[in-house]
């Protein structure tokens, strides 16, 4: 597969996978009709440019196939980690959930985000309930922070995981279960 910055040609496939209740069941309460998917689609445009990161098309290179989207994105506030955190985050087509592409893409991302981008530090965020995505986050390199509830009673795990842990497994000196204890491995409350 291959991770594509996000274009106009997306739109369509975006449009449709959100409306599949599959996908969205963790994430929003409501599938996303059309207006509201074309304004999330504009912003997505619009982030690439302020920030040089942002939502990717997630294509198999044999078949151009769609296969879902992964994004690096401000994770803002209510959320239960800092207003400026950044986070990843990965939805796949049902039909291929299983299969390793969460994992891939979320690799990819990791690495994108602390090599090109040199973020200091990333969170992933996801239902308690959600144990495919939060299984992913570890297979990364995440570590669970703590519970959050939000405002309409779901509960969510925040993850994090930090540039220098990353270096540190990148290096190969220490696995990623090693990196966060020799590195303090701490989060920078600010509330
Ligand atoms: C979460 C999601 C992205 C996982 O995608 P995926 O491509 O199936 O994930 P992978 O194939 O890379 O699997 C990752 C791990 O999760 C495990 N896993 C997958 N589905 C699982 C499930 N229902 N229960 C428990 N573990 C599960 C896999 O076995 C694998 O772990 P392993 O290698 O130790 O066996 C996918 O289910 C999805 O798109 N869900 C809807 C959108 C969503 O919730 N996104 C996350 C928002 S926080």
């Amino acid at each position: 597969m291959r991770l594509e910055p996000w274009a106009d040609a997306h739109f369509e496939c975006f449009a449709a996978f959100m409306r599949d209740l599959d996908v969205i069941r963790w994430v929003r309460r409501a599938p996303l009709d059309r207006d509201r998917a074309l304004e999330l689609h504009e912003r997505s445009l619009a982030e690439w440019d302020l920030y040089g990161f942002g939502k990717r098309a997630i294509i198999e290179r044999e078949t151009e196939r769609w296969l879902g989207f992964a994004e690096i994105s401000l994770v803002g506030p209510g959320k239960g980690s800092r207003d400026d955190d950044i986070e990843i985050g990965y939805f796949i087509e049902p039909g291929r959930w299983g299969e390793g592409i969460a994992t891939e893409a979320a690799l990819e991302l990791r690495d994108e985000a602390f090599g090109r981008c040199a973020l200091s530090e990333l969170v992933g965020r996801c239902r308690v309930e959600n144990v495919a995505s939060a299984r992913v986050l570890a297979k990364v390199g995440f570590r669970k922070l703590r519970l959050f509830e939000l405002q309409d009673g779901a509960v969510v795990e925040i993850h994090h995981l930090r540039r220098e842990q990353w270096a540190v497994a990148e290096r190969g000196s220490l696995g990623f279960e090693d990196a966060p204890l020799a590195l303090g491995g701490g989060y920078r409350e600010t509330g």
